[in-house]
């Protein structure tokens, strides 16, 4: 009864049919059909997750891990098994190694606070990239300002690609962690995570992993990969807003300090001294966001119907062609040109602000990004103030990058 609907597998993909599983999708928008090309920023949700929100409240909300009565004793196995469903989902070695958050950036928050201000003192380094997130960037610079440490950051080439030959010579006997983002969210390159945690693994340097751009189109396998923190958001993913994950190490998570406190996060307290709970409740003080956790779960459920595997040879295919046909438009300039991409297509347009892009494209039903995407540096980097991003999932279709395509032609014809 608790257990989010659970489907058989399919091999193929076949995008009409998903579609229909997302009923935003199918709407009109400024009197055109909805094209959704912002998945960067937040994926839709099919409707099984939408069931599950619905069920939750309807049927079961209830606290969690404090009740005797049943409501609570139902939520309570809700919860935690969509704690055991992302244990699986991205092959955690032990259930307590996977902390709910309120998203990525909470989560890189609670390594920088917790981890960071235990394991980094005056003098020591932080290795970034040129292109993270300002989430991936803002908590370690307040660490090293607070702890008098410093930020070393890996630059990245034309195409956007971090320079492997450069990372390497920043390490020294004072690195103490390597934060490196999985995906772009404004370029869309994927990074050799694989190749870089070994390497900061060989000067025995912890490595956390932004994964939130990562995780909707690509599986990730913690164990696999060896990483020490992998961090990500159910939003990004086709699940609920306001829950993220924190995956890490049971070894590093266990002598970490608490990040914050409150209840569930003890098991005794007296005036005089408070002994914290064990693993994973010691890093969620407060009443947890059940409801999306919950449906979290469910979202799981919905992702392991798909074949990641066809789902990801449609989406290359999808971004080929989308690059295909920008490229050819006069005047069109992609940011972000890495060998291996997931659906992210920033650009900019002779003469026009990438904020006129976007307006003009919302009057024709099509939904992007305009702006910095909270990645200033990188945007520094291509000495561009910003870009419009046409961000893909694998529910769009190639129709809809034709409309794209159409729609700008028509903003440059505007323009001109
Ligand atoms: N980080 C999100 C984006 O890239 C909000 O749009």
């Amino acid at each position: 009864m608790i257990e989010a609907q659970t489907h058989t597998t399919e091999l193929t993909f076949d995008v009409e049919k998903t579609r229909k599983d997302f009923p935003i999708l199918n709407q009109q928008v400024r009197g055109k059909p909805l094209v959704y090309l912002d998945n960067a920023a937040t994926s839709q949700k099919p409707q099984v997750v939408i069931d599950s929100l619905v069920r939750y409240y309807t049927e079961f909300n209830s606290n969690v891990h404090r009740g005797v009565h049943l409501l609570s004793e139902q939520a309570t196995e809700a919860y935690e098994n969509s704690r055991l469903k992302t244990q699986r989902f991205i092959n955690a070695k032990r259930s307590e190694e996977i902390i709910f958050t309120r998203g990525t950036t909470d989560g890189i928050n609670l390594i920088a606070q917790s981890f960071g201000r235990a394991n980094v003192h005056e003098g020591d380094e932080i290795i970034i990239s040129g292109m993270e997130h300002h989430s991936n960037i803002v908590p370690w610079q307040m660490l090293c300002a607070e702890k008098k440490a410093t930020l070393r950051v890996i630059p990245i080439d034309d195409k956007g690609e971090i320079i492997l030959d450069d990372f390497e010579k920043l390490f020294n006997n004072k690195t103490r962690l390597l934060a490196l983002t999985h995906v772009s969210n404004a370029l869309g390159t994927i990074n050799p995570i694989k190749q870089v945690i070994e390497t900061a693994h060989k000067y025995n340097v912890p490595v956390s992993i932004d994964g939130a751009q990562a995780v909707p189109h690509l599986r990730v396998d913690v164990q696999e990969l060896d990483c020490d923190f992998y961090v990500f958001s159910s939003h990004k993913m086709f699940g609920p807003t306001g829950i993220g994950i924190l995956y890490g190490k049971k070894s590093l998570l266990e002598v970490m300090p608490p990040y914050q406190g409150g209840g569930d996060m003890i098991k005794s307290v007296t005036f005089e001294k408070t002994i914290y709970n064990e693993l994973p409740y010691k890093f969620e003080a407060g009443t947890p966001n059940i409801a999306d956790t919950v449906a979290f779960g469910a979202t799981i459920d919905y992702l392991n119907t798909l074949d990641y595997e066809a789902i990801h040879n449609y989406e290359q295919e999808l971004l080929e062609y989308a690059t295909g046909r920008l490229s050819t438009i006069d005047g069109l300039t992609i940011i972000g040109t890495a060998r291996e991409k997931t659906g992210v297509i920033s650009f900019t347009l002779d003469g026009i602000h990438p904020h006129d892009i976007g307006t003009i494209l919302d009057t024709e039903g099509i939904a992007i990004r305009t702006g910095h995407h909270c990645a200033q540096p990188v945007m520094q980097r291509f000495n561009v103030p910003a870009t419009a991003r046409a961000s893909f999932a694998f529910y769009n279709t190639k129709d809809e990058a034709d409309v794209l395509v159409n729609a700008i032609n028509k903003v440059k014809e505007m323009f001109s």
